[in-house]
This record gives structure tokens, C-alpha cells and sequence, in this order.
């Protein structure tokens, strides 16, 4: 992996723990296969419990690979099991989301860091809720978990962290809660090789999905982030947001004044 896009390897209390949606699949498989492999306990919220038991075992099947290749026997004896599980989330359905809400708040379990990564591209498709199905995948319901989850991010001590692929930003910023937006770079995932404009370009340009996933990992462990807010992360580098993005930004201010 190149410096310019890499994470640190941290030690993770097991005590922490990172929720991740669509964990099963591209850049959200791989932030919770290294977040577990560093310590943390991680659960990622799936649509299809299938593929996210089959993507749990594949997590620990290639861990268990990557120790062999890289350890004496005696070493391997001391093999852990990865502290992961799933939950069940269709961010395109907001009764889905207020069933998961309530599941997660039910457990009584901490939160430290929420990786609202789940995404769709899609053209004007409607869901059963009547919003146009990416904007609800990728923006509403996510907004929803966060706000309804917030207060147990807040409980959980001086690092907790909410991630977002675009926005929140200026919407929570007051809160003690870091608040970091990202973007991955172009990554081969399912999501680009099934775009009817992007899959053309996949093979030539995209990072694979294993590069792709250190943005995110640098957002969600990375010591040097604590307690920073309104950050943006590019490649794994602070970077300003775009003019547009600082427009927007702008705009909602003045109207808050
Ligand atoms: N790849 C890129 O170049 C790129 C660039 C910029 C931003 N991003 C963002 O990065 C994030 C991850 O995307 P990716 O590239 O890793 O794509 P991906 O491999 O297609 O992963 C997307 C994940 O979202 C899940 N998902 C989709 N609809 C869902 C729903 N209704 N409810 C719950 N989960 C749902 C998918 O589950 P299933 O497996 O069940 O479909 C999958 O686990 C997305 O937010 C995307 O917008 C990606």
C-alpha cells in the first residue's frame, strides 16, 4: 500500500466497538476486517443476513491466511477469533431502520464509532416510503440512525466518531462527537463495476477495494483524529471540501443566523 493512502495499525480495546453499515461488501467489508483484525468489536448492518454471515466467516477464513503466511506455528496457536456480528438494516426501508434502531438500543451495548458507509447508485428508483431509493439508502436513513443513536455515541467516553461517505457535517458539529466525511478515491466495488458509466473504467483506473478501505479505517482509528470535528478526509489526507460542498456549507449558516 502506498504511503500516501495507508492507515496505522493501531491495538484496539475489544471494549470498542464500530458499527459499520453494509460491512458485507467493497470498502465497508474491508474497514471491518481490519478494524476486528486490530481488536475491535465490530458489527456491521446488512440488508441480506446471508452475505453478511458468509462475508463473517470469509473475514476470518482470510485473517486466519494472512496469520499462516505471516507466523511460526506457535504463533498461529494463539489465533484469535475476530469479534464480529451482524445485524439486519434496509436503509431503504425507514421501518427496517426503526426495527435496527430499536434492536441496537435494546442491546444496552456501547458505540463508539458509527461507519455510516452503506451506499446505492441508482437512477429514479422509488422505495415503499416514496423517496427516491438512493437518497434514502445513502442520506435519510443514515441521517436517522445518527441522530437516533448520537446519544449513546455521546455516553461513550472522549473518542467517539461518526463517518460519513458525504454530508453531516454542519448538521451535528456542536456536538462533542468527531464528525468525519470522507471520500474513498475510485475503488473497484460491486457498486462500480455495476454503474453503467463507471464499470468501463474499473480495470484501468480504480483502486482496489483493499486500498480503497484505508480512508475509512485511517477516519475510524487513527489516534491523531480524536476529538477533531468537521474534518474531511480525502485519500486519507485532511483536505478542504470542494467549492460547492463549502457553498452549501455557506448558505446553511447564513440561514441559521
Ligand atoms: N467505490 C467507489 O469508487 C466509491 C467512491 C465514492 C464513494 N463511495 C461510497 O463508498 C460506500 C461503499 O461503497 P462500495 O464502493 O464499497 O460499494 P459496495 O461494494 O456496493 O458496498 C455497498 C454496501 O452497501 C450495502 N447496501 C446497499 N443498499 C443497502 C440497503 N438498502 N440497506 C443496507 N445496506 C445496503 C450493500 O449491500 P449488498 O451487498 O446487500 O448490496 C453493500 O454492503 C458507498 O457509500 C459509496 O457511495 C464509493
Amino acid at each position: 500500500m502506498g504511503s500516501s493512502i495507508s492507515f496505522p495499525e493501531v491495538e484496539i480495546s475489544p471494549e470498542r466497538t464500530y458499527l459499520i453499515t453494509g460491512g458485507n461488501s467493497g470498502i465497508g467489508y474491508i474497514a471491518a476486517r481490519e478494524i476486528a483484525r486490530m481488536g475491535g468489536h465490530v458489527i456491521i448492518a446488512c440488508r441480506n443476513m446471508v452475505k453478511a454471515d458468509a462475508a463473517i466467516k470469509r473475514m476470518q477464513e482470510e485473517y486466519e491466511e494472512h496469520l499462516t503466511s505471516k507466523q511460526s506455528p506457535a504463533d498461529i496457536s494463539e489465533l484469535k477469533k475476530l469479534n464480529i456480528e451482524k445485524m439486519e438494516l434496509d436503509l431503504a426501508s425507514f421501518a427496517s431502520t426503526q426495527r435496527f434502531i430499536e434492536t441496537f438500543k435494546a442491546r444496552n451495548c456501547a458505540l463508539d464509532v458509527l461507519i455510516c458507509n452503506a451506499g446505492v447508485v441508482t437512477d429514479k428508483e422509488i422505495t415503499e416510503d416514496n423517496h427516491e431509493l438512493m437518497l434514502q439508502v445513502n442520506f435519510l436513513s443514515h441521517f436517522i440512525i445518527t441522530v437516533h443513536l448520537l446519544p449513546i455515541l455521546l455516553k461513550c467516553g472522549e473518542d467517539s466518531r461518526v463517518m460519513s461517505m458525504f454530508w453531516l457535517n454542519r448538521h451535528l458539529k456542536d456536538k462533542s462527537v468527531s464528525i468525519i466525511s470522507l471520500h474513498p478515491g475510485f475503488v473497484d466495488t460491486q457498486m462500480t463495476r455495476q454503474n453503467i458509466y463507471s464499470k468501463y473504467f474499473v480495470s484501468g483506473f480504480a483502486k482496489k477495494a483493499v486500498d480503497g478501505g484505508a480512508t475509512t479505517i485511517k477516519a475510524a482509528v487513527d489516534p491523531n483524529l480524536q476529538g477533531q470535528s468537521d474534518i474531511y478526509l480525502d485519500l486519507c489526507k485532511i483536505k478542504s471540501p470542494s467549492s460547492l460542498s463549502r457553498l452549501v456549507k455557506n448558505c446553511s449558516m447564513r440561514e441559521s443566523q
